[in-house]
């Protein structure tokens, strides 16, 4: 991964959702009027992909929430722009803006969720069942990835430990298994790009699984999940690389031995099963000290990279005892 090419990054003003909304709507009516002209110049495609970027048809559908004492303060918000064109999701293509234009075609409706392995209740969930079964609540987390960029993101989901509650594991069970959708068949699936073993799998041990902290995550800015952020539910574990949180999840497995996952079977060297964020282990290419906040203003673009993201007063503990430097 990870790195492939030089970033992409564009530095983009700090705007709020509702200012961008506005703003949105206001560029939209003033293409639309252009349109006619600016068709026969630039073609067609092009210009409908500024009036309405393929996303999905319920990007923008709004979610009820309620606040969440979990939720992140003090930390100025990535806008819903860049949140939603710079991404990984190599299913559809390598580069960041890859699949904001791809990853229209993924069926979003119907969808299910299937938990499975060692619970007493195994069971699949609607998503419509998810996103009723537990209020919904904004989280505003960091975004870490092992790439050294970061995001302020309000995800809006319920902690994973809920769903998982639902389906009773057993106490042997020691580890969850996270399987995105795949299925070559999808519109502009560009998933041979990226070398790796599909589905795209995770995993996490069950006592992470199980703070309050790991987020099933069905939206962000209020909305559900825009397709390249991972719709229609994904994971989010905040003090961890952004590798670890798989996007657009169709089966939870309880299990009793470490999955293997995506991007460890890739280079085990490089991207461990633990992958807590630490500023004091650099990737064997690049240094994880610090990190580039995008669409940060220019002075204000390198942060330190904290410990755990600096969620370690929530987690530090899951991993007493535990060699960090070895087992990350
Ligand atoms: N999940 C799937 N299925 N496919 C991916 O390529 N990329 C991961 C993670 N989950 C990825 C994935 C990586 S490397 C990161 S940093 C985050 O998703 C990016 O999430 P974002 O695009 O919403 O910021």
């Amino acid at each position: 991964m990870l790195i492939r090419k030089p970033s992409d990054i564009k530095s983009s003003e700090i705007t709020s959702r509702d200012h961008y909304v506005d703003r949105r709507s206001f560029m939209r009516g003033a293409l639309s009027g252009a349109a006619m002209l600016g068709a026969a110049a630039v073609g067609a495609d092009r210009v409908a992909d500024l009036i309405s970027p393929r996303t999905s048809a319920l990007a923008g559908t709004k979610l009820e929430t309620v606040k969440s004492p979990l939720s992140t303060t003090g930390e100025t918000l990535t806008t819903y722009q860049d949140i939603t064109t710079y991404n990984n999701f190599y299913e559809f293509g390598v580069d960041k803006g890859a699949p904001s234009k791809n990853a229209g075609g993924l069926p979003t409706r119907p969808w299910t969720l299937k938990v499975e392995g060692l619970v007493n209740k195994p069971q699949t969930f609607d998503i419509d069942t998810l996103l009723k079964m537990h209020p919904l609540e904004d989280r505003v987390y960091r975004h870490r990835c092992v790439e050294a960029w970061s995001m302020v993101i309000p995800w809006v989901g319920y902690s994973l430990s809920e769903l998982l509650k639902q389906c009773d594991p057993q106490s042997k069970a020691k580890y969850v298994e996270f399987h995105s959708y795949f299925d070559k068949k999808v519109e502009k699936w560009y998933y041979e790009d990226a070398g790796i073993n599909w589905p795209y799998t995770e995993g996490l041990r069950m006592d992470e699984a199980m703070h309050p902290l790991t987020l099933l995550t069905m939206g962000l800015y209020g909305e559900v999940l825009p397709n390249q952020d991972g719709a229609p539910v994904r994971i989010v574990v905040p003090w961890k690389y952004g590798f670890k949180s798989a996007k657009s999840i169709v089966t939870i497995k309880v299990t009793d031995k470490q999955p293997n996952t995506t991007w460890n079977l890739q280079g085990a060297n490089e991207y461990g099963f633990y992958s807590n964020v630490n500023p004091t282990v650099d990737h064997p290419r690049w240094s994880q000290k610090t990190e580039r906040r995008i669409g940060a203003a220019f002075y204000d673009q390198r942060k330190q990279t904290l410990m755990f993201n600096g969620y370690g007063d929530q987690v530090a503990s899951l991993y007493n005892g535990m060699d960090l430097k070895k087992n990350f």
